[in-house]
């Protein structure tokens, strides 16, 4: 990789004002590869473009896509489109109706009032009323929920309050959001949730949205495109769409291996970002970052295997039989006899002796993609 990430069109001739939109275009997408690293400063000074122009450089309006591809059938299911919406959206108000009479929404007297489409939590500690302008929600709900307000820093860049109260999915209950302190702090914020600087707002927007328009730091809550869409992936494709699909661009389809899971390990971690101490088989912590443990992996590292292996990025988990024997017996089958085949029997879920579901620190679980034989011990009653 050059460092450009693939969702950027290469660069071309531009008028100043158009490169002015184009630099700002690379630095912005560039924090989602960059993942969680740090931001240089000078990177925020390259932002200075009127929102409108920023807005109408190269995307196609992703509802003609489903006029010529059938992949987006199913997509509009999926977790990755899913992943962030408008706090005011129906489906997120449902959720927070019941935060205030849930067990910590009582402990730590929480009130959500919803007003035309403003929604404001308010929190009483000591008598002190506290409330926050809740403006996104985070994850599609397939694990979790949690909510955000961006705000104004001094330099009127974005920071963001991620609130304390979390909805999971396994519980279908309001509990701590993970990472935050058992005790509340005392600070106007600490009371409602953990601030951070308006870098890493940036990056949790980075990897939960397709486009994302910083000007001087101010996230523009009016031109975000939440969710990671189709042009997250497949690049911005407005001269595609003119050009009745004769323009083509990133499609991710017969690449390299490696650089294909790089791709997917943008948003969900690769190798390089984890220190080679952590990575090991009883670190609970990296099976939320399945290209880590999948690339630890014999099958992985003795075929060609890659996330689209067992993955169709394009359907909802439940369309695709996600947890179906059919993604193992590709290679390991008595028709396959390159590869070993288990003592098991053929029909027996693979997934729960080879990979399975290991519960992470909040209620929520993931597979482990660290695919491998494990002793009794390692494996839940
Ligand atoms: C008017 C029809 C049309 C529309 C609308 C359209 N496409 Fe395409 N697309 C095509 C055609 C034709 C091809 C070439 C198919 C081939 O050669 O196999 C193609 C190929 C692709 C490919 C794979 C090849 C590549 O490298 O580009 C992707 C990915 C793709 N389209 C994504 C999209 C997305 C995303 C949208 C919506 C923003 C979209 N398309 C809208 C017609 C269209
Ligand atoms: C721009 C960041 C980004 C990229 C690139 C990305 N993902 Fe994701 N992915 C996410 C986020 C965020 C979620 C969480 C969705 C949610 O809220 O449930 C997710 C969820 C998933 C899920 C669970 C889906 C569900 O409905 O529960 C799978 C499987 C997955 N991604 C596979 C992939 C694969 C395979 C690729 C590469 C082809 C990929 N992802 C690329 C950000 C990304
Ligand atoms: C490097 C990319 C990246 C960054 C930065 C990031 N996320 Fe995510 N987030 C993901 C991916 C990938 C998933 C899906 C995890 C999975 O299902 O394996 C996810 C999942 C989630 C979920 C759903 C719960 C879950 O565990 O699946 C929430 C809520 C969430 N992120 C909120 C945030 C917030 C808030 C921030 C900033 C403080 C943030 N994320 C920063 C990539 C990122
Ligand atoms: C998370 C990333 C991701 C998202 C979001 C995504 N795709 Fe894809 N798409 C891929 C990958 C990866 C492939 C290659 C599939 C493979 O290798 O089997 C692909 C393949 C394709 C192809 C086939 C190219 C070919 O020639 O076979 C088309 C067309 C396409 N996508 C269109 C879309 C459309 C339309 C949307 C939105 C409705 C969309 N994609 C959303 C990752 C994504
Ligand atoms: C050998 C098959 C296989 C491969 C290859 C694979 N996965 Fe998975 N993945 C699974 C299975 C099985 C599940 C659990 C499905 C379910 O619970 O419905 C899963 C679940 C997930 C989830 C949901 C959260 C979780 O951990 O349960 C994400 C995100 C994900 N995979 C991402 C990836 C990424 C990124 C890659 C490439 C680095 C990848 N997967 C490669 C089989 C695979
Ligand atoms: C793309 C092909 C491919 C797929 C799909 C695949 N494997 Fe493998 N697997 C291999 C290869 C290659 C090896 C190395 C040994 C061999 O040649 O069979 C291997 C080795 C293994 C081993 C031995 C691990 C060790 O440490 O010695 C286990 C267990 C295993 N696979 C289970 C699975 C399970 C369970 C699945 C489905 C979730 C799966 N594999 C999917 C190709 C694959
Ligand atoms: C009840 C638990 C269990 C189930 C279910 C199971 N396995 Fe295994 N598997 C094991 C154990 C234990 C071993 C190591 C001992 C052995 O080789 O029999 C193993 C070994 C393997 C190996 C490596 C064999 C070798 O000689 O190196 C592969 C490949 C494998 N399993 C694939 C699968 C596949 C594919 C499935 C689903 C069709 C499956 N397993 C289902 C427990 C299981």
């Amino acid at each position: 990789m050059d460092g450009r990430p693939d969702n950027v069109e290469p660069p071309q001739p531009l008028a100043p004002r158009g490169m002015l939109v184009a630099i700002a275009f690379v630095a912005v997408l560039l924090s989602a590869t960059v993942g969680f690293r740090q931001i240089d400063p000078t990177f925020r000074a390259a932002i200075t473009v009127s929102d409108a122009t920023v807005v109408s450089h190269g995307w196609a309006d992703e509802q003609t896509c489903g006029a010529c591809h059938e992949q987006a059938e199913d997509f509009w299911q999926t977790g990755h489109a899913n992943t962030l919406i408008p706090a005011s959206d129906p489906d997120s108000v449902r959720l927070l109706e019941f935060l205030q009479s849930s067990e910590i929404g009582t402990r730590e007297s929480v009130q959500v009032q919803v007003l035309n489409d403003v929604v404001q939590a308010r929190c009483t500690t000591e008598g002190v009323v506290n409330t926050a302008h809740l403006n996104w929600c985070f994850g599609s709900g397939s694990h979790a929920r949690t909510w955000v307000s961006t705000l104004p820093d001094s330099f009127a860049a974005s920071d963001l309050l991620e609130v304390r109260w979390t909805w999971y999915h396994s519980t279908d209950s309001f509990d701590l959001t993970p990472g935050h302190p058992q005790v509340k702090g005392h600070s106007a914020a600490g009371t409602m949730g953990l601030l951070f600087d308006s870098p890493r707002a940036w990056r949790c927007f980075a990897c939960h949205s397709t486009r994302l328009p910083v000007i001087d730091g101010h996230i523009s809550d009016a031109h975000i495109a939440p969710g990671v869409t189709c042009q997250r992936c497949h690049g911005p494709r407005q001269k595609h769409v003119a050009s009745k699909g004769a323009w083509l661009g990133p499609a991710w389809v017969n690449g390299d291996r490696d650089e294909a899971v790089r791709h997917c390990a943008q948003c969900h971690r690769s190798p390089e970002e984890t220190k080679p101490e952590e990575i090991q088989k009883d670190n609970v912590d990296i099976v939320r970052f399945q290209p880590v443990g999948l690339s630890q992996s014999a099958c992985f590292k003795a075929s060609q295997m890659r996330c689209t292996t067992c993955h169709n990025p394009h359907k909802p988990m439940d369309k695709q039989d996600s947890k179906g024997v059919w993604q193992c017996i590709q290679c390991h089958s008595p028709e396959h006899n390159d590869h070993v085949v288990c003592g098991a029997d053929m029909s027996d879920n693979c997934l729960q002796c080879h990979m399975p579901a290991i519960k992470h620190d909040a209620p929520v679980s993931f597979t482990d993609h660290w695919i491998r034989v494990r002793d009794q011990s390692e494996l839940l009653p």
